[in-house]
């Protein structure tokens, strides 16, 4: 999907967006007609086992970013930037170039760093900002800007990314009356995670909506299905099906 259209449908409908990271998903949210792919680097928590996202590598990132873009025809694909690949304005030049390369459509990055998003936006890169709890550098998964100096930075950086010409701004875990004011005052489309009804879009961790990790449920995260329990289920059945004899059959076998 064009980025315009994207743009377009600030105030008149909503952005739809969840990440994925595998080509199988891809096309499964593709087909479904999400608007948005983010392949994000909690790839690093919920696909690669590590801790956080802090491990994650740009080879990591163009391999799935490519095994996604395969996998869709239609949605917009964002690729984020790991830790470490913008410290400066020509890593992020060259990496943000790198990621495209492998399929993505515009790239995002977490804080503000002007510097660096001025630059990439000249180069007429398409940046998607990401302010509130930033995965990458977070010492917490707490909710930010409940206190009043909190919540005055990430607007104001929020006003500042929008000045600098970043098309969207990820807000993640803030209160809602926070993310209602930047999305009042910002240009660009607010895309919720744990910030409220009344940002532009919003998105979800596909693992998370899913249902996927057994006993684990952030406040923020609607589980539309438990996907634990249906993978647990089939397996222990087919376990059984195998101890037993039971399969394969003659169905599934070749005379
Ligand atoms: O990496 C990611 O999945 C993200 C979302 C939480 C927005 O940045």
């Amino acid at each position: 999907m064009e980025l315009n259209e994207l743009i377009k449908m600030k105030g008149s409908q909503k952005v739809t967006m969840l990440t994925a990271y595998d080509y199988q998903i891809a096309k499964i949210l593709d087909e479904s007609g999400i608007d948005m792919i983010l392949v994000g680097d909690s790839l690093g928590n919920v696909v690669l086992g590590y801790e956080g996202t802090k491990q994650v590598t740009m080879n990591d990132m163009e391999r799935h970013i490519a095994a996604v873009a395969r996998g869709v025809k239609k949605a917009h694909i964002i690729g984020d930037m790991p830790i470490a690949s913008y410290n400066n304005v020509s890593d992020a030049l060259k990496n943000a170039k790198k990621l495209i390369n492998a399929g993505a459509h515009s790239v995002k990055l977490e804080g503000l760093n002007p510097e660096v998003i001025r630059a990439l936006v000249s180069s007429g890169m398409p940046v998607l900002g990401h302010l509130g709890l930033l995965p990458q550098t977070a010492v917490d998964l707490k909710v930010k800007g409940k206190k009043r100096d909190e919540a005055d930075r990430i607007f104001s950086d929020a006003l500042e990314l929008d000045k600098l010409g970043v098309y969207g701004i990820v807000l993640e875990c803030i209160p809602v009356g926070l993310a209602k004011k930047i999305t009042d005052n910002v240009n660009a489309l607010t895309i919720g995670i744990g910030a409220g009804v009344h940002c532009d879009g919003q998105v979800l961790v596909i693992n998370d909506m899913l249902g996927m990790l057994h006993n684990h449920k952030p406040k923020h995260v609607k589980q539309y299905v438990n996907i634990y329990e249906v993978i647990k289920t089939a397996t222990q059945n087919y376990i059984s099906d195998v101890k037993g004899e039971k399969f394969p059959t003659d169905e599934y076998s070749f005379h």
